[in-house]
């Protein structure tokens, strides 16, 4: 590989950023692309701004490090409580020439296209919900659209622990939905905002009334890294196009390589790395 190339870095705290890359592969199967899940350290969702920024930021400089100068957090905690801080504060002194960009935005830029009742359910993890993030940019792109929001926290430890397509998720899938519902009944749209949810697409269709859409992230990120890569030719020119894809995880290698296959849809082949 020519040294001055690299490949796209895809972040997650885990396995939910695999969803994400695998529609990017998709639709830009020429790169190169190297995931890192901190699987060590999630799940994310429930901690502090200050530690899931920490965290992230261990991760960029890793991304970096390996020479990726574009970096994509496919992880809608670390975009709603990190990227900010990364992009204003950090980015200037690490490398001020690559790019950190997250899920949020190119989500928010698209949602109000897609709802005819002018309401959307954001469905996501505490921390999400907590840092306001979704409301907040949609409101830029779409004011008087009514947001409402729900905290999932248990849909997480149940995609991670195989339990999505289980009785036992039904519970909790019908709880958040019945919950987001309530809040008001002409919800016509509801959001993903989590990369692991995709895993409970069929439950959450199961138990959602007909004509509501559901929205994952996954190609909405994609079009926008497309869109992206043709805006910024000095970016584009900077990465490698092998067609080569590489996992990495800061945890158990066995672990990742069994459960990162339900979430890429084939099987991989990962490599323990060690954050310094
Ligand atoms: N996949 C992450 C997201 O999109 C959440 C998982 C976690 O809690 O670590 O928010």
């Amino acid at each position: 590989m020519n040294k001055q190339l690299a490949p796209i870095g895809i972040f997650d705290s885990g396995y939910g950023g695999l969803t994400v890359l695998k529609k990017i592969v998709e639709v830009l199967p020429a790169y190169d692309y190297l995931y890192l899940g901190d699987n060590a350290r999630a799940p994310y969702g429930t901690r502090s701004f200050e530690t899931v920024y920490r965290y992230t930021l261990d991760c960029v400089k890793w991304f970096f490090a390996q020479g990726c100068p574009l970096v994509i957090l496919a992880c809608n905690t670390a975009s709603a409580k990190a990227l900010r801080s990364i992009q204003q504060q950090d980015l200037a002194s690490l490398a001020p020439s690559n790019r950190v960009l997250g899920v949020i935005r190119p989500t928010t830029e698209m949602i109000g296209t897609v709802t005819r009742s002018g309401k959307v359910g954001i469905l996501a993890t505490k921390g999400t919900v907590s840092s306001g993030s979704y409301p907040i940019e949609i409101e830029k792109f779409y004011p008087g659209l009514a947001v409402y929001q729900e905290a999932c926290p248990m849909w997480v430890p149940l995609v991670e622990n195989n339990e999505h397509a289980g009785p036992g998720a039904d519970y909790f899938v019908k709880k958040h939905l019945d919950s987001i519902l309530a809040k008001d009944h002409s919800i016509d749209t509801v959001l993903l905002a989590c990369t692991h949810y995709p895993l409970l697409l069929e439950k959450i269709r199961q138990f959602l009334p007909d004509g509501i859409q559901v929205i994952s992230q996954g190609e909405i990120v994609a079009n926008s890294l497309f869109n992206y890569l043709q805006r910024h030719p000095e970016m584009e020119q900077r990465l490698s196009k092998t067609g080569s894809r590489s996992f990495c995880t800061t945890d158990d290698i066995a672990d990742f390589e069994q459960h990162a296959s339900l979430f890429y849809g084939t099987t991989i082949k990962a490599e323990k790395i060690t954050l310094t």
